[in-house]
């Protein structure tokens, strides 16, 4: 006691580099342990070093593939024939799957949008007989499978569809949503869930790669448990009547996307609070920066493989008739928004 007093007593006297430099000693270390930590996993488990014999990673490249031609064609002008390495590269990587792993509903996506690309270069007048009769092939392959029709390429939306769409949300929609760490006792049934991740499922993603994952823990006991191991939730533990474990797949980033999972992660959880939102569901986000001591026990806890990444958790629950929440306020505007 009387020694720890004499060191605070001591270190208040240091220089602030001194004491900056004590920190740095201290805590540097752990910190770049965990650094490295994230980074073997990014390596080991991303498409960076190898994609060519996993499944998930062959997809996402897939994936991102005909996106960029979804993309093209929903551009103002988009040539024909435009994108002709990004073509080859599909019919390439489409290929490779089949060799691969053989048919797959996931192939029909990208070889809807080939056919389409084909649609569209001949409603310009400049058809490519050559891809048409490659997508022939690809449609034969994949024939097992091939059951969604209509799904890739692109819709025609009119601003009319969207601002009914949206006519009854107002701001207030999002002024009150708040962190909630009280709710009733209700359990919440999984049609509610299911709608929630579905909404999750229509954020923004890179190159529409959807890396999100949700997994739905309704169990009492591994609730508890789950959120001791996660430390953040402590006095509110028994009000949580689902918690929610978000990861993300690494198998879809690649290059220089290290920071992407969390990114396309975070977002998605944001939907998903949302979606539960929106239902009339509170919910309390829970963090997971955590050490690697601490990630590797979850994982275990919950059986998460290596390559995914813990984003957060979300607590959920109904709302009680009336609670107490944080005002959590924020910032003037002008800290926040700068034109430049
Ligand atoms: C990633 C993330 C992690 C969080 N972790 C916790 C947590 O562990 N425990 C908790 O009670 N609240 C947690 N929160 C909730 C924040 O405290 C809360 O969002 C913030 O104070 C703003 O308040 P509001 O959500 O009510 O607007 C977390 C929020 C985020 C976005």
């Amino acid at each position: 006691m009387y020694s720890c007093k004499m060191k605070k007593y001591i270190i208040g006297f240091l220089p602030l580099s001194i004491k900056w430099l004590l920190r740095f000693c201290l805590r540097g270390p752990s910190l770049l342990r965990d650094f490295c930590y994230d980074a073997k996993r990014y390596i080991k488990w991303s498409s960076v070093i190898s994609f060519e014999k996993d499944r998930e990673k062959i997809l996402a490249v897939i994936t991102a593939t005909y996106h960029n031609i979804e993309k093209g064609m929903s551009l103002p002008n988009p040539r024909p024939l435009f994108g002709r390495v990004v073509i080859g590269q599909l019919v390439g990587s489409v290929d490779n799957f089949h060799l691969n792993f053989g048919p797959d509903p996931q192939l029909d996506v990208p070889i809807n949008v080939l056919a389409r690309y084909c649609q569209f270069n001949r409603s310009l007048g400049q058809p490519d007989s050559q891809l048409e009769v490659i997508v022939d092939r690809l449609k034969k392959n994949n024939q097992s499978t091939l059951l969604r029709i209509n799904d890739g390429g692109v819709i025609l939306r009119s601003k009319a569809e969207v601002l009914d769409a949206i006519s009854g949300v107002k701001e207030d929609f999002f002024l009150m949503r708040h962190s909630v760490r009280q709710f009733t006792k209700d359990p919440i049934e999984h049609s509610v869930i299911e709608k929630a991740v579905r909404i999750a499922q229509k954020s923004p993603a890179v190159c529409n790669r959807q890396s999100g994952k949700v997994r739905a823990i309704l169990n009492p006991e591994l609730i508890r448990s789950t959120l001791q191991i996660q430390g953040g939730a402590r006095g509110f533990y028994e009000e949580v009547q689902a918690l929610f474990c978000i990861t993300v797949d690494l198998s879809n980033f690649n290059g220089a996307e290290r920071y992407q999972g969390w990114i396309d992660g975070g977002m998605f959880a944001m939907s998903f609070i949302y979606g539960l939102h929106l239902q009339g569901l509170g919910s309390c986000a829970l963090n997971w920066s955590k050490t690697r001591k601490q990630d590797i026990e979850m994982r275990n806890h919950l059986r998460i493989p290596e390559n995914e990444l813990i984003i957060m958790f979300v607590a959920a629950g109904y709302l009680r008739e009336s609670f107490v929440v944080p005002q959590s306020y924020r910032k003037p505007l002008g800290e926040v928004l700068s034109y430049i």
